[in-house]
Formats: structure tokens, C-alpha cells, sequence
């Protein structure tokens, strides 16, 4: 067997809008392999941060299973399952979702609280996580202070701060321009290449062509297309 960090299998997730059903996830057997730097693309809609969402352990799939290390997140305790996202998993949100009357410093500290990680240490872990992301000096500020952009660099300096065992980061440099966007993928690179596993969903299909070592094309729920469908990374 290989060392998939997740494995899902028939994942699916409908949502029921009045008569409508939506099948925002549909039938996706998709491993993703220790280390890996995998760009989930396709279409607005076609199920990319629902998809994320499950990985993450905040969305409950409507059928299908998802694997973490050969663990299934179904078998998982409601305590357990906090612990898997609060610990594994590092989840940038398309949204940012930070905490809007906290500052961007309290923000990414927060994400250490559950870390058994001393005070100080969060404290010094988060600042330092900002400074890496060029926001040393917008670190009291709180997030309706900042721009778009720097919000996006909180938000990643978060997911990052714990050192997570994968990261899943919706449109990481959605909002950035290409100097910023740029500064950003190549930190997620020099992550990935000390080990970090990293699954991007982006609109962006040149930042993922040129970033990711494999690229999974989404369409109405469903994966259409892999280029590392043999199981294989491939650059
Ligand atoms: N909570 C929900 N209730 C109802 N429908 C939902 C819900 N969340 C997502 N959907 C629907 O599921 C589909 C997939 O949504 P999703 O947000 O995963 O798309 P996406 O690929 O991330 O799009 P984008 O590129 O615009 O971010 C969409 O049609 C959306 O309207
Ligand atoms: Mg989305």
C-alpha cells in the first residue's frame, strides 16, 4: 500500500435547496499521498470548497467516507474529531473566517490554543509565523483594518502556526496581486518541499500549473480529470 495521508472513497455531499438537490460532491475516490502539493481546479460552484470542508472534518459527508493515516473520520469520537481538525489540519478558508474583533496576532494565536503549546510560545510562534508572511508590522491590527490581501496572509499565517499535518488552503492568492501571489506560493513550495503536505484549491490555473506537482480538474461535484491519476506525483 502507499503512504496516503487522505483517502476518500465514494465522498459525497448533497445539499437540498426547496425541490432542488445539489450534488456539490459527488463520488470522489481521491487519495492524497504523504507530501504531496496537489491544486484542486474547475468552476465556481463545481464543489471545490465543499470538498475542502470535508477533508477538514467540518462538513459531515451525505454518503462516501473519508480516511485520515488509514483512520476513518466516521469512526471518529466528537472530542477526536476536534482534535483531528484542531491538531492535523491547517484549513485557510475562502473567506479568511478570522475573528473580527481580535488582532491578527490573537487571531493566529488562537489557532495554538489547543496545541498544548505554553502562552509565551504562542505568542512568539504566531509573530513569528506573521513576520514570515511580511505582516510584522500590521500585528495588533484587527482584520477589518487590514486589507484583503493582508487578511489572506492572517488567515494562511494561522493554518500554518501549528504546523499542521496538511495543509488545505482555499484560493490562497485569490486576493493578492502576482508580487504577493507569488511571495506566497513560494513559501507554500518551500513548505512542501521540508515535507509539508498541501492540497490548493485555486481558480488560478497557471499558479497551479506552475506550483503543484499534481492537478485534479472538479466539474459538478464530480473529479474529471487527474494528473496524477496513476497515484503517482508527477511534476
Ligand atoms: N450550505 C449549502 N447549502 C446549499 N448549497 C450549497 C451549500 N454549500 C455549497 N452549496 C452549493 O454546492 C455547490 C458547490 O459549492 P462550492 O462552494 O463547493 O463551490 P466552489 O467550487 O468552491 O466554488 P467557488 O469557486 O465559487 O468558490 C454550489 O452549487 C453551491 O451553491
Ligand atoms: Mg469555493
Amino acid at each position: 500500500m502507499s503512504d496516503s495521508i487522505i483517502r476518500t472513497e465514494q465522498l459525497s455531499r448533497w445539499f437540498r435547496r426547496g425541490p432542488q438537490e445539489v450534488r456539490a460532491v459527488d463520488g470522489v475516490d481521491m487519495r492524497v499521498e504523504e507530501g504531496e502539493f496537489l491544486a484542486i481546479i474547475g468552476a465556481s460552484g463545481s464543489g471545490k470548497s465543499t470538498l475542502l470542508n470535508l477533508l477538514a472534518g467540518l462538513d459531515t459527508p451525505t454518503s462516501g467516507r473519508i480516511e485520515f493515516r488509514g483512520t476513518s473520520l466516521d469512526s471518529l469520537s466528537r472530542r477526536e474529531l476536534a482534535s483531528y481538525r484542531a491538531l492535523r489540519i491547517g484549513m485557510m478558508f475562502q473567506s479568511f473566517n478570522l475573528i473580527h474583533h481580535r488582532s491578527a496576532l490573537e487571531n493566529v494565536e488562537l489557532a495554538l490554543y489547543f496545541n498544548d503549546c505554553p502562552v509565551r510560545e504562542r505568542r512568539s510562534r504566531a509573530a513569528a509565523m506573521l513576520e514570515r508572511l511580511g505582516l510584522a508590522d500590521r500585528t495588533a491590527h484587527r482584520p477589518g483594518d487590514l486589507s484583503g490581501g493582508e487578511q489572506q496572509r492572517v488567515a494562511l499565517a494561522r493554518a500554518l502556526a501549528k504546523n499542521p499535518a496538511i495543509l488545505l488552503a482555499d484560493e490562497p492568492t485569490g486576493n493578492l496581486d502576482r508580487r504577493n501571489a507569488d511571495q506566497i506560493m513560494s513559501l507554500l513550495s518551500d513548505l512542501n518541499a521540508r515535507g509539508l503536505t498541501i492540497v490548493m484549491v485555486t481558480h488560478d490555473v497557471e499558479t497551479a500549473g506552475r506550483n503543484a506537482r499534481r492537478i485534479v480538474r472538479m466539474h459538478y461535484g464530480r473529479v474529471v480529470a487527474d494528473s496524477g491519476a496513476s497515484g503517482e506525483a508527477r511534476r
